[in-house]
C-alpha cells in the first residue's frame, strides 16, 4: 500500500464485488476528499447479500449508513444528540463497573484464557445492550448473527438467514418498546420521534447501532491489547489512565485502522479523482489503513507511538458518515485498556504470535482469539 500510495494513489484494481473493478484510493487527502463529497454515494448495498459484492442499492429506510442526504440527514439528526460527549461521559461509572465485572470473570477462567471471549467481546456487547435497552441475556441472537453479517466468507443464503433472524428478534423488541418505552435509547427515540418513524425504520436503526457498536469496539480491544503486549514500554503509559490513555486510544485507532477495505462509495456522476476520471456508477474502495499511514498525516507513520500529538486520522471515517459512536468507542477503549493492564500487570500472550488467528476473513479486522496468561 505504501508503494501504491506513492506511485498510483488512485489505482484500478480487480475486485470480486464488481465485474469491471474498482478504484483503490490510498492517499490521505484523496480518501478524505471522497468521504467529504456526497456526490460519492454511500448507497452501495450488497447485490446478492454477500459482503463483498456491491450494487447500486441504498439501505432500507433507517439503515442510514448506506443512505445519502436527505434520507441520511433525516435519521442522523435524530440520533446525534444521543451520542454527545457529555451524554457518553455520564455512562463512565457504568462502563467502569461492566469492565471490572468482566475482568473478575476473566480472572476466574482457567489459564490460558481467551481474552476475546472473556473480555473484548462481552464489554462492548453489554454496553451497547444497556445503551439501547436490549436485554443482554438475548445476546447470542445478535452476536452470532452479526458475526455472519460481517463475515467475508458466509454464503448469500447464510447472510439472508442471519438477517431474517436478527430482524425478527429486533421486531419483537421494538414492538414491546412501542407499548412501554423505557429510559434507554430506543425508548427515548420512540418518545421523541415515534410519530415520524415506522417500526421497520426503528428496527433498522437498532440493527445498525447494535452491529456497528459491538464488533468494531470488541476488535479494537482484542487487537489493541495484543499490540500493547508487544510494546511493554508503551503499555506502561497506557496503564496509568487519564490523559496518557486518552491519547493512546487515538494512536491505537490510527495504527490499527481495523475498518479498512470495506469503505466503498459510488460515483453518482462523472467525477474527477486525482489524475483519473470516474464514470457515473464507478466504485471506489477507500483504504483508511493506508490513509492513516500516509506521511502526509504524521511523521514516521509506521511507528506506533502513544505519546504522539493528536492527529486528524480517519479511523472513524470522515464527513457526513463519520462514526456516530466515536465518543462512546473512545470512552470504552480508554477504560478497557487501562483496566486490563492494571488488573494483570504481567499479562502475556500464551502462544507464539504466528498462532494467533487473525480475522483476515472478516470485514472488521482483529483477532478471532487471543490466548493470554498472567
Ligand atoms: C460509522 C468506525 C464504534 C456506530 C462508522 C464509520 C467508521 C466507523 C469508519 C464510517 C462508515 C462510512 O463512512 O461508511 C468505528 C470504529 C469503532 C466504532 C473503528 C470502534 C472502535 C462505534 C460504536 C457505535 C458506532 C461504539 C455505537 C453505536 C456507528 C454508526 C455509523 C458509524 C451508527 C454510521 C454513521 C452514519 O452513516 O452517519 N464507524 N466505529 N460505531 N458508526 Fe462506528
Amino acid at each position: 500500500m505504501a508503494r501504491l500510495r506513492l506511485d498510483d494513489p488512485v489505482a484500478r484494481r480487480l475486485h470480486p464485488g464488481t465485474s469491471d473493478g474498482v478504484w483503490l484510493v490510498s492517499r490521505y487527502d484523496l480518501v478524505r476528499g471522497v468521504l467529504a463529497d456526497t456526490r460519492w454515494s454511500s448507497g452501495v448495498g450488497n447485490k446478492d447479500e454477500s459482503a463483498m459484492t456491491f450494487g447500486d442499492v441504498a439501505g432500507p429506510p433507517g439503515m442510514f449508513i448506506s443512505q445519502d442526504p436527505p434520507e441520511h440527514t433525516f435519521y442522523r439528526r435524530m440520533l446525534t444528540g444521543k451520542f454527545t460527549l457529555a451524554r457518553m461521559n455520564r455512562l463512565r461509572p457504568r462502563i467502569e463497573q461492566i469492565v471490572t465485572e468482566q475482568l473478575d470473570e476473566l480472572e476466574r477462567m482457567p489459564r490460558p484464557a481467551d481474552l476475546v471471549q472473556g473480555f473484548a467481546l462481552p464489554v462492548p456487547s453489554l454496553v451497547i445492550c444497556e445503551l439501547l435497552g436490549v436485554p443482554y441475556d438475548q445476546r447470542d441472537k445478535f452476536q452470532r448473527t452479526s458475526a455472519i453479517l460481517l463475515s467475508l466468507t458466509a454464503t448469500p443464503e447464510e447472510m439472508l438467514e442471519a438477517q431474517r433472524e436478527f430482524i425478527e428478534f429486533l421486531s419483537g423488541f421494538v414492538a414491546e418498546q412501542r407499548v412501554k418505552p423505557d429510559d434507554a435509547l430506543i425508548g427515548d427515540l420512540i418518545r421523541d420521534h415515534g410519530d415520524e418513524l415506522s417500526d421497520d425504520e426503528i428496527v433498522q436503526i437498532a440493527l445498525l447501532l447494535l452491529v456497528a457498536g459491538h464488533e468494531t469496539t470488541a476488535n479494537m480491544i482484542g487487537l489493541g491489547v495484543l499490540l500493547l503486549l508487544r510494546h511493554p514500554d508503551q503499555a506502561a503509559l497506557v496503564r496509568e489512565g487519564g490523559e496518557a490513555t486518552k491519547g493512546a486510544v487515538d494512536e491505537l485507532m490510527r495504527y490499527l485502522s481495523i475498518v479498512d477495505q470495506v469503505m466503498v462509495r459510488r460515483a453518482t456522476e462523472t467525477l474527477p479523482l486525482h489524475n483519473r476520471t470516474a464514470k457515473e456508477g464507478d466504485y471506489v474502495l477507500l483504504s483508511l489503513a493506508s490513509a492513516n499511514r500516509d506521511p502526509q498525516l504524521c511523521a514516521d507513520p509506521d511507528r506506533f507511538d502513544v505519546t504522539r500529538p493528536k492527529v486528524p486520522h480517519v479511523a472513524f471515517g470522515f464527513g457526513p458518515h463519520q462514526c456516530l459512536g466515536q465518543n462512546l468507542a473512545r470512552l470504552e477503549l480508554e477504560i478497557a485498556y487501562s483496566a486490563v493492564l492494571r488488573r494483570f500487570p504481567d499479562l502475556a500472550l500464551a502462544v507464539p504470535l504466528e498462532e494467533v488467528p487473525f480475522r483476515t476473513d472478516m470485514a472488521i479486522y482483529g483477532v478471532h482469539k487471543l490466548p493470554v496468561t498472567w
